[in-house]
């Protein structure tokens, strides 16, 4: 049980008690029956929400029911003939609380109900032997539309109260949201701000590392011709140093792909030609456990303006990911490209061409999901995270999207993770742009 649905007293219950009170020092003040029947609606009126809170669905019900009880008890004993009794409006406490609780047609219903437990003295044995004047029947009707009067006037209030209060909830909601949609794209922005200061600096770093890496591996080459044969502990020190400037100088280029404003020389052309270059260059240079390609290209695939290099820059990042990914253990890498359809915001419905780049490797946990095509995101140990930050620039460039999933759970194929699988759009060449048309745009 929660605290607050603990029976506490507020003010209103404080004044029905005094109201119960003053009714209980009233004539007839030594009639037990009307003292215990009000103490026993005071303490109702006590443990009201209370008992709701317990009895979730039919506290309601049973609160009502019970006031119409204690009410007509209150009036048998309270009048030389009940229906006469002064306490009558008593009645109006169980017909205000069904307004307060329920709509309009159950609070009609309710009143009803409660009209009809008053009205039922007039089958009283000791009233049918008195002859009952009309205006008496006048009377009695009177009170009964008074108790619907007062049903459907509260019934109103409330329920206009209570569309305010979800109307307010619901606004709160939607400001709440707001809010925290709002705080994100601050926490983005300066996220980004940092980044894009992080890759003025390394683009500026690597600019002017550059010279003197050309200069280190210029010098170990003439070194190792110089000195030959001659001194082979010298060439093989060379040997270390053209490498590792080498590796140095991939790292500066990369960095300074992410950095700077790419070149796109967009020219309507076969996107599986690109993608097989790519393919053959990781193929080439891997060292690991083998990999089995697995190509499925559709027939009568449309052309796409690409900048030949630079996509094949990025099919080279994702496929290289995905023989790392598979690295030791081997597997086996499907790329499908067929035609699709794609939606974009600015474009409506694109007619285009997807490439899907599957492996067999470990998959990539959800959580990292969002975060892979973040710069300097990485789970490698000489991994600089660059990567796919630069695929996701390469593809924006070309009016594309790319997305990650995780091709399913591929239990029971043994040694094999769940795979990831990137999906790459690309929109095709539109009629208006012929064949041989080369667009030139500048991708920052
Ligand atoms: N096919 C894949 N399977 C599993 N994890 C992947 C796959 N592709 C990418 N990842 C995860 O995404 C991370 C980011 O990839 P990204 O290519 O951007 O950087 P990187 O490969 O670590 O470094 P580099 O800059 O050398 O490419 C990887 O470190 C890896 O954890
Ligand atoms: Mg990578």
């Amino acid at each position: 049980m929660t605290e607050n649905k603990r029976p506490t007293m507020n003010w209103m219950d404080v004044l029905w008690l005094v109201f119960l009170l003053g009714l209980a020092l009233l004539p007839p003040f030594w009639e037990w029956h009307k003292q215990v029947t009000l103490l026993v609606f005071g303490i109702v009126q006590f443990t009201e929400g209370w008992i709701i809170g317990r009895v979730p669905r039919r506290g309601e019900i049973y609160i009502v029911l019970i006031k119409i009880g204690l009410a007509t008890v209150l009036v048998k004993h309270t009048g030389e003939i009940s229906i006469n009794s002064s306490y009558w409006p008593i009645y109006f406490l169980p017909v205000v609380t069904a307004a307060e609780y329920f709509g309009p047609w159950a609070t009609l219903s309710w009143t009803t109900l409660a009209s009809a437990a008053y009205c039922a003295y007039l089958f009283d044995p000791e009233i049918r032997e008195l002859e009952i004047p009309a205006e008496s029947y006048g009377l009695l009707a009177i009170r009964v539309l008074f108790f619907f009067l007062a049903s459907m006037l509260v019934n109103r209030f409330v329920v206009e109260n209570r569309r305010q209060t979800q109307r307010y909830q619901a606004l709160a909601e939607t400001l709440a949201e707001t809010n925290r949609r709002l705080e994100q794209a601050q926490a983005e922005a300066r996220r980004s701000e940092r980044l894009a200061a992080l890759g003025q600096l390394s683009a500026g770093l690597a600019h002017e590392i550059r010279n003197p890496l050309g200069v280190i591996k210029g010098s170990a080459e003439m070194l190792t011709q110089k000195l030959g044969a001659s001194n082979p502990l010298a060439t093989e020190l060379a040997g270390y140093i053209s490498t590792e400037t080498n590796r140095l100088s991939a790292l500066v280029t990369r960095f300074l792909d992410f950095a700077r404003p790419l070149h796109a020389d967009l020219t309507p052309q076969d996107i599986t030609a690109v993608l097989d270059r790519a393919l053959n260059d990781v193929a080439q240079f891997w060292r690991g456990a083998p990999v089995q390609v697995v190509k499925d290209y559709s027939a009568g695939l449309p052309l796409v303006p690409l900048d030949e290099s630079l996509c094949e820059q990025a099919f080279v990042n994702i496929v290289q990911n995905a023989y790392d990914a598979m690295g030791t253990g081997g597997g086996s890498l499907r790329v499908q490209v067929r035609k699709a359809r794609a939606s974009n915001r600015n474009a409506g419905n694109l007619d285009g061409v997807e490439v899907r780049i599957e492996d067999t490797g470990p998959g990539i946990p959800s959580e990292l999901r969002e975060q892979i095509f973040n710069p300097f995101v990485t789970t490698k140990k000489s991994g600089v995270g660059l990567g796919l930050s630069i695929v996701s620039k390469i593809i924006d460039g070309h009016q594309g999207s790319i997305r990650v999933e995780t091709p399913g759970n591929r239990a029971g194929d043994s040694g094999q993770g769940p795979g990831a699988r990137f999906v790459i759009f690309f929109p095709a060449a539109s009629d208006k742009v012929a064949v041989g048309q080369t667009a030139h745009l500048v991708i920052s």
